[in-house]
């Protein structure tokens, strides 16, 4: 299940053409063994989603209705699940059924001290009041003796109408994960993602920084990619904030590199190198067990559904791959790689990371390409020299770049290998869309 996210620093550099574009290539290219499950589109941005009107697909249920689902069913049910098993452990001790030193006990109270409340509707729920009344009692609450305080309380609260409220609303608290892939007869690919600005809505906002309902999301997400052969991931600009600890399921991550202008490549070279960092950190603190909040969670799950080594494995061998955006000489690709060299030897970086940085594909800049109409966006089979230029970089993905060179090759071969195609004519249509520009 590779997943490969494309990423760049700026709006408006082609992540999103690319990725469209991508995912059709991906398709042509797996043909006979493709099979509905075969390549996911993922649109992970959720400020302002476009893909789906971009392709004019729409999904039966949106990443905002998940969101939905996810605050007003899922969490909630989670919440009471966990207030159960503190309630069920305290009254355990009260009764004296278990003793002040049991393990159980501790982890009760550990629980009871964290569960975050902020995003729990107390007033939906019979005894709610009671629940709050509990949660407000905790700032008093430091050590397993002090658990009898609060017996008044727990007195209160009938444990049997709990179990019975508890399993009416586990029955269907879970999103269908059927209903957010939308599978694209015509394209041959899944999408998943909006249609509508999750974020967009205040409430919405403030939840995507409680790591509790984000680690819900994140684990939606994560069923729902595990069950595809490729995805391919569209991010924002300048990366996904909220959904870093997404770095343990990318197997590759393909940086759009503009080459309209010199700015726009030297906060390209630049991202690619922030990245680098964050990457470092991500990976030293997850080898030396230093993870905290959002991301150890997810990585705890990760390790409980594919095991330690799986989630090492992915995180060694993360990829790294460049892709050139709107080139219009051959020229700017040599003189871009001589920059990237020089920075990356300037920080020290370039030894380690030579190797692992290749070069997957380029697109020249070209007027069919146009997202005011929306259907240029998907331009693949519209063009054959474009189309060419996706195909290499979907050869890249299926072969896991066996064959793409990193910056360690010339700039000769680098380029041989960006202009060849399938028919080997790229270079000489490339000369022509590129006088044709006017
Ligand atoms: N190679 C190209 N030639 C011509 N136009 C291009 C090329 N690549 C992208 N564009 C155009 O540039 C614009 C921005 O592209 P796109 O939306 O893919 O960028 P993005 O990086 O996803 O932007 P955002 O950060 O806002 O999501 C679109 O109008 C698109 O058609
Ligand atoms: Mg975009």
């Amino acid at each position: 299940m590779p997943v490969i996210s494309i990423i760049g620093p700026k709006g408006g550099i082609g992540k999103t053409t690319l990725s469209i574009n991508t995912a059709a290539a991906l398709t042509r290219s797996l043909g006979n063994s493709l099979t509905h499950d075969s390549v996911c589109l993922f649109d992970l941005d959720l400020r302002l989603p476009t893909i789906s009107s971009i392709l004019e697909s729409h999904p039966q249920k949106t990443f905002y209705d998940l969101f939905e689902t996810l605050a007003n069913k899922t969490y909630q049910v989670d919440f009471l699940q966990s207030i159960y098993r503190i309630l069920t452990i305290f009254q355990a001790n009260l009764d004296k059924e278990i003793k002040r030193d049991h393990p159980q006990l501790e982890k009760g109270l550990a629980l009871y001290k964290t569960l975050n409340m902020e995003l729990f509707h107390f007033s939906e729920f019979p005894f709610g009041n009671e629940l709050h009344e509990l949660f407000l009692e905790r700032s008093q609450i430091y050590t397993v003796g002090q658990i009898r305080t609060l017996r008044p309380i727990l007195k209160k609260i009938d444990m049997v109408q709990f179990k019975q409220i508890l399993k009416k609303h586990e029955a269907n608290s879970r999103p269908t994960a059927d209903e957010y892939i939308n599978y694209i007869e015509e394209f041959k690919f899944s999408l998943l993602g909006g249609e509508v600005p999750i974020l967009g809505k205040r409430n919405h906002r403030k939840r995507i920084n409680e790591p509790a309902f984000l680690l819900l999301f994140l684990e939606f997400v994560n069923d729902l990619i595990e069950r595809f052969n490729y995805v391919i991931l569209d991010t924002p600009a300048g990366g996904v904030n909220h959904l870093s600890s997404l770095m343990n399921s990318i197997d590759q991550v393909l940086f759009i590199f503009d080459m309209s202008n010199n700015i726009a490549v030297n906060g390209s070279i630049d991202a690619l190198h922030s990245f680098i960092d964050y990457y470092e950190d991500f990976y030293e603190d997850y080898r030396q067990g230093r993870l905290s909040g959002l991301d150890k969670a997810y990585v705890n799950r990760m390790i409980a559904s594919k095991g330690e080594a799986a989630v090492t494995e992915t995180l060694a061998n993360k990829k790294f791959g460049i892709i050139f955006n709107r080139c219009q000489k051959s020229g700017e690709i040599a003189n871009c790689l001589d920059q990237l060299r020089e920075y990356l030897d300037t920080l020290d970086r370039f030894d380690e990371y030579k190797d692992r940085i290749h070069l997957v594909g380029m697109v020249p800049h070209h007027k069919i390409i146009n997202i005011t109409n929306n259907r240029g966006t998907l331009f693949y089979d519209k063009d054959s020299a474009l189309s060419n230029c996706i195909n290499l970089v979907a050869e890249n993905i299926i072969s896991e770049n066996e064959f793409s060179p990193t910056l360690s090759n010339s700039n000769d071969e680098i380029l041989q290998f960006l202009q060849k195609n399938g028919k080997g004519s790229w270079m000489s249509r490339f000369n022509r869309i590129a006088s044709s520009l006017g």
